[in-house]
């Protein structure tokens, strides 16, 4: 990476469209250094489009800016080489080993002292017991971390990760976790794609994108505040012919089933206190609680405007 670089990516109206379809529309990103960035948004939305412009894959129609300090218009090789990228559907060669697929990607980017990288990378992501087995016999979260081992073969400065935890069992998804908070603390950036709430509040910051449109972004507790909107938890009989009749009243604007309590929220006080009260009246439990990323993103949603 360049040095005088202060972000480790800076980029500023980025646009793509596919067949006259705009699905990545004039983002901005800016990342720093050691950051853990999660992006989140529907299916459809342009995330893997956006990390594919990001590492050089696929050319923007607009905006400008840099990766690692490089212009992500002109020096897209010199990225390639600092930048590891884990795509939505492992590439691992299955009928090859775990040895094997490291071997053989170390020789796509040429490194010298492969053997020894390899040893490394094997014991970093605790994969010995499983170095001849082949790809195809192991299990999701297994593939999970050989694909990880296989991006930081090159010691890339940037990680892209594109929904590297879908389908992974929950304790291997914590380990991963653990696993990039641990290589961003050696300085390492991280841009992930999840779809999972948790994962989001695991990462400094976030943004979120709806159908190529950055919603809102900034750390988890700044997206629910400016969101602002009030949620409150209702907790009663018969919730779901409840949630029927909610959704006639003016003022709640968003019904989600939580466990046992729906979540209802709103933007107007005075409209959704009255709807609560009424509420009381009628015997159900009310509490008034902090809105979560989940609540906002579902909002952001149904309403691209805000
Ligand atoms: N190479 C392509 N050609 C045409 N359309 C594409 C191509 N790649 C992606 N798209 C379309 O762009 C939109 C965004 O896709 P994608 O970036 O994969 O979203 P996400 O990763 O958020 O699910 C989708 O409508 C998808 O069908
Ligand atoms: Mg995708």
């Amino acid at each position: 990476m360049k040095k005088s670089c202060n972000f480790v990516i800076d980029v500023k109206g980025i646009t793509k469209s596919f067949d006259k379809k705009i699905v990545v529309n004039n983002l901005d990103l800016k990342v720093k250094k050691g950051e853990v960035y999660g992006f989140l948004g529907p299916n459809g939305s342009g995330k893997t489009t956006f990390l594919r412009m990001l590492c050089g894959l696929l050319t923007p129609d607009g905006g400008s800016g840099t990766c690692l300090g490089y212009d992500i218009l002109h020096e897209q090789e010199k990225i390639k080489n600092e930048i590891g990228y884990m795509t939505q559907k492992f590439s691992l060669y299955q009928d090859l080993t775990v040895d094997e697929n490291l071997d053989f990607i170390s020789r796509i980017y040429r490194i010298t002292n492969r053997k020894e990288r390899i040893k490394r990378i094997i014991t970093r992501m605790g994969l010995e017991e499983y170095k001849k087995q082949l790809v195809k016999n192991l299990s999701g979260g297994w593939k999970q971390r050989l694909a990880l081992a296989a991006c930081l073969i090159h010691g890339p400065n940037l990680l892209l990760l594109d929904e590297p935890t879908a389908g992974v069992d929950p304790r291997s998804r914590r380990d991963f976790w653990e696993e990039i908070h641990q290589l961003a603390g050696q300085g390492i950036t991280v841009l992930v794609t999840t779809h999972y709430m948790d994962e989001a509040e695991r990462c400094h910051r976030l943004a979120y994108l709806a159908y190529g449109n950055l919603l809102t972004s900034g750390t988890g507790d700044e997206v629910v505040r400016h969101a602002n909107l009030m949620t409150w938890a209702i907790s009663g009989d018969n919730l779901y012919a409840l949630s029927v009749q909610l959704k006639k009243m003016k003022g709640i604007e968003q019904i989600v089933v939580f466990g046992s309590a729906l979540h209802i929220s709103g933007k107007d006080g005075a409209l959704i206190e009255a709807c609560v009260q009424k509420l009381v009246k009628d015997n159900y439990k009310c509490e008034r609680v902090l809105s979560n990323l989940e609540d906002v993103f579902i909002y952001l949603t149904d309403r691209p405007g805000g």
